[in-house]
């Protein structure tokens, strides 16, 4: 099975977790896309969607939802987004799609947190995906040297802008033995909007396709 059927698979099994009267938060990326898709088929199901980018925002539109405010729909019963990089703990690297901090923030809005991946980005140790961080641009540098303190190496996504106007710096070579430690050191970094280290709000629940199906972890 390729990679986009298993992402097709993992997004299809999420439909599953999307009660009558939900309030729903939706991440980004192209496994969100593929469940996007397939929300009409249970529209009936939603109360209410917010949205964490402008792109999903625009998919979510074309399949004829009206997309809410966070600040006016309230905390979301369920937010449903990929990752770039999970461990069986739902500790997750996010952002390889620039969309971290509206996700972040959902993320941690929502009363349960889904998580819809392929096999390739079940890992022991988060950190072979470079880390991406959102920061202000009149801190890139800063940030930058920062960063090089701590062992990493940072590389600006040349030419990217963020739904939020800043910057995304992807870190290389850090080893994340300890994310939860290591998401907190990095947002001590004056500049640093967020980091995409998702430890602290974890995944409840992680739906990992493979060529032997969908496997859930967590509950
Ligand atoms: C966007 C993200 C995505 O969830 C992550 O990059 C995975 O994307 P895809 O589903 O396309 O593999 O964090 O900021």
């Amino acid at each position: 099975m390729d990679q986009a059927h298993k992402k097709r698979i993992a997004a299809k099994a999420a439909l599953d977790f999307i009660d009558h009267g939900t309030v729903l938060g939706m991440g980004t990326g192209s496994t969100v896309n593929f469940l996007i898709e397939l929300l009409p088929s249970i529209r009936e199901r939603i109360d209410k969607v917010t949205s964490s980018s402008k792109a999903t925002t625009a998919l979510l539109e074309e399949n004829g939802f009206e997309v809410a405010t966070l600040n006016a729909c309230g905390d979301p019963d369920l937010y449903i987004d990929g990752a770039d990089e999970a461990t069986k703990r739902g500790h997750l690297i996010k952002g390889g799609g620039g969309a971290l901090t509206r996700e972040k923030v959902l993320a941690g809005a929502a009363r349960k947190f889904v998580c819809i991946i392929d096999d390739s980005k079940l890992v022991g140790m988060l950190g072979e995906f470079p880390l991406p961080i959102e920061v202000l641009p009149m801190a890139q540098a800063f940030v930058a040297r920062q960063i090089i303190k701590m062992g990493g190496r940072p590389v600006w996504r040349e030419g990217f802008v963020t739904d939020n106007g800043n910057h995304i710096i992807d870190i290389h070579d850090l080893a994340i033995s300890n994310p939860l430690e290591m998401e907190t050191r990095i947002n001590q970094v004056p500049g640093i909007l967020t980091v995409g280290i998702f430890a602290h709000r974890a995944a409840d629940v992680l739906l990992v396709a493979s060529d032997q199906g969908v496997r859930q972890i967590g509950a």
